[in-house]
């Protein structure tokens, strides 16, 4: 199958696991959006501010919504199977073709945190990348304190490559920021 079918198949593609769907993003989805990115718990250890209106959501929608088609990467929203609950968002941005790597994002819903779900969420990902997007490389960046999101990337196989140091500003305040990768090879367990 060429390189260019993958990726077409990657954009209509619902990707399930055990407990999750990870379906493309819907105009329905704005609600979590809003009160999800809203939420200054969830923001605090990423570049945004929080978001109070609708329009932003909208806004947050439209531009998550375009990572496709500006071949820049893609992004989902997690469904939980059990109640149809939409439960989080995930995917890829700044996604380089030429080189194949991509950065991993992925958010839970404060009440479904420490359940796995990230963990499920990347790993769909993680799996989704290799094979649709032909990735070599996946690329995470965590914020200095976000020590759960260290150890989703410790348990997902990530190896911390450096620090940014004072990469972010938030607040007034700069924080470094510490980068992390997965090569596919060390996936495969063969980096021979
Ligand atoms: C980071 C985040 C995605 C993790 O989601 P989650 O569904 O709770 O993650 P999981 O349940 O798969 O795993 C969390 C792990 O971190 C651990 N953990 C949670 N809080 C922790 C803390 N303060 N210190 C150390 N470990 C912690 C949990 O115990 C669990 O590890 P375990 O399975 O060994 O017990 C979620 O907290 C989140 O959305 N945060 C806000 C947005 C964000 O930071 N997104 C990341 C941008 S890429």
């Amino acid at each position: 199958m060429s390189h260019t079918i993958t990726a077409e198949l990657a954009a209509i593609t619902i990707l399930e696991s055990e407990r999750l769907f990870l379906r493309n993003m819907t105009p329905d989805d704005v609600t979590l959006l809003l009160q999800h990115f809203g939420n200054p718990e969830v923001t605090k250890f990423i570049e945004a501010q929080p978001i109070k209106t609708l329009d932003q959501a909208n806004e947050w929608l439209r531009w998550m919504g375009g990572f496709w088609a500006a071949k820049d990467g893609l992004r989902r929203s997690a469904i939980r199977k059990e109640d149809m609950t939409v439960i989080g968002v995930g995917g890829f941005h700044r996604w380089n073709r030429e080189a194949n790597y991509a950065e991993i994002g992925f958010d839970i819903l404060p009440p479904y945190h420490n359940q796995g779900f990230a963990t499920e969420v990347a790993q769909l990902l993680i799996d989704f990348g290799w094979q649709y997007l032909k990735l070599n490389r996946i690329e995470a960046d965590a914020t200095q304190g976000n020590l759960a999101l260290m150890r989703v990337l410790d348990k997902l196989g990530f190896k911390q490559e450096g620090v940014l140091r004072q990469r972010l500003l938030k607040g007034g305040k700069y924080y470094d920021v510490h980068r992390f990768a997965l090569l596919r090879c060390e996936y495969d367990g063969d980096c021979s």
